[in-house]
């Protein structure tokens, strides 16, 4: 997706002394290796600069130009995940269904009842801050070298790859090994493993059998509107494609609603909030790189970041994404009418709170004594249920 990127000019640096560096598309080798404490990690043991095989291969025995290549797969990263992963595959991905949410159940419906806390204010980011971010002379713009033509590209070329099947996290493994899949699969287990008995046991008090699933004609407009393959009138709107326009069984209704709120919340808390912690510090994660007269050929120097007037964009662009939450994750069983589906939502609150948090947080302690990398971000009190920034 990132071969051959736009060249824009650089909106934020004009020092004649300086040239910035394209948008590559770069090849990381990884080698799981044994590290000081007797476990395993994963290590760049070689980069390609571009995807093109005449590009130039460093290892770790290349001293600046090994940094730089470092930095250029951050920086490839980055803009990749933040356009494709966290946009294309969740904010609009995930909209159609809140939308449709809103048109087709009565407010008394038990999935509105709950999705409606997953949903809440998906629109708000997607209508004010995708100008913000996707608009010429905004933060793309300004902060990428494909500047916007390449996000533009970038969003439109997404669009065939964000379907109904990229919320399937078992089948994402098979097919991807991008950063943030992985950290999300290796963290999240004792967060989900409950996840999908925890909507079966709320969604079997209200469907008795089968057939109260298929005889639900609110459920029914709702699949139908939301899929690519939905038919007659209004079907079909949502445009999701592998989406189901009709399901049958309790089991896919289960299926489906905890893949919809895994997405909104663990998916997009995946790609979002790291943010704060990755791209605020701009030597870790820049967003271009420079050739500069101060700096030797294949040696690094701090001249080959973005100047302060970029990196301060950076921070600001990092930190509008990725400080705000407004709830946790299941905090909602108060407010629910229904006081037994309360209790069903406020114990898995409680588990949540009460058993997994103190094991993510000794396992964190635990992990930041022996100077390894700590994962705060599935701290269940840290998740929020939906999309909010
Ligand atoms: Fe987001």
């Amino acid at each position: 997706m990132c071969d051959d990127m736009a060249r824009s000019p650089d909106l934020t640096d004009r020092d004649p002394r300086r040239k910035m560096w394209n948008f590559l598309s770069p090849i990381a080798l990884f080698a799981s290796k044994g590290n000081k404490n007797g476990k395993n990690e994963l290590v760049p043991v070689a980069i390609q600069m571009d995807y093109k095989p005449d590009s130039a291969v460093y290892t770790p025995e290349d001293d600046g130009n090994w940094m730089l290549a470092k930095l250029n797969v951050q920086i490839t990263d980055l803009g990749y995940a933040q356009i494709v992963e966290h946009l294309a595959k969740i904010h609009y991905l995930m909209e159609p269904f809140c939308v449709i949410l809103k048109r087709t159940f009565s407010s008394q419906h038990p999935l509105h009842q709950i999705l409606k806390f997953h949903c809440r204010e998906i629109t708000v980011p997607n209508t004010f801050g995708t100008p913000k971010l996707v608009d010429e002379a905004q933060f793309m713009d300004l902060l990428f070298a494909h500047g916007n033509t390449g996000t533009t590209r970038l969003l439109k070329d997404s669009h065939k790859v964000a379907t109904w099947e990229v919320t399937n996290l078992k089948e994402e493994v098979k097919v991807c090994s991008h950063t943030i899949l992985l950290s999300l699969v290796s963290s999240n287990r004792a967060v989900t493993w409950n996840l999908h008995n925890n909507i079966a046991n709320f969604f079997f008090r209200y469907y008795k059998d089968d057939r109260a699933v298929q005889e639900d004609k609110e459920l029914e407009a709702f699949l139908n509107e939301l899929s690519l393959n939905g038919t007659g009138e209004n079907g079909g709107i949502g445009r999701i494609q592998k989406f189901p326009a009709r399901i049958d069984s309790k089991e896919e209704l289960c299926d489906v609603v905890t893949r919809i709120i895994s997405h909104l919340s663990l998916q997009h808390t995946a790609c979002n909030y790291l943010l704060t912690d990755y791209a605020v510090y701009i030597p870790n994660l820049p967003t271009k790189l420079y050739n500069d007269t101060r700096v030797k050929e294949g040696e690094f120097s701090v001249y080959r970041l973005p100047n302060r007037f970029t990196s301060a964009i950076e921070a600001s662009f990092s930190n509008s994404l990725a400080s705000f939450r407004f709830d946790s994750l299941f905090d909602y069983g108060d407010s629910l009418e229904d006081s037994k589906a309360a209790n069903i939502i406020n114990n898995h609150y409680s588990y949540l709170m009460r058993v997994v948090q103190p094991k993510l947080q000794e396992r964190n302690e635990k992990r930041k004594d022996k100077d390894d990398l700590t994962y705060p971000y599935f701290i269940p009190r840290w998740i929020p249920n939906g999309v909010q920034t």
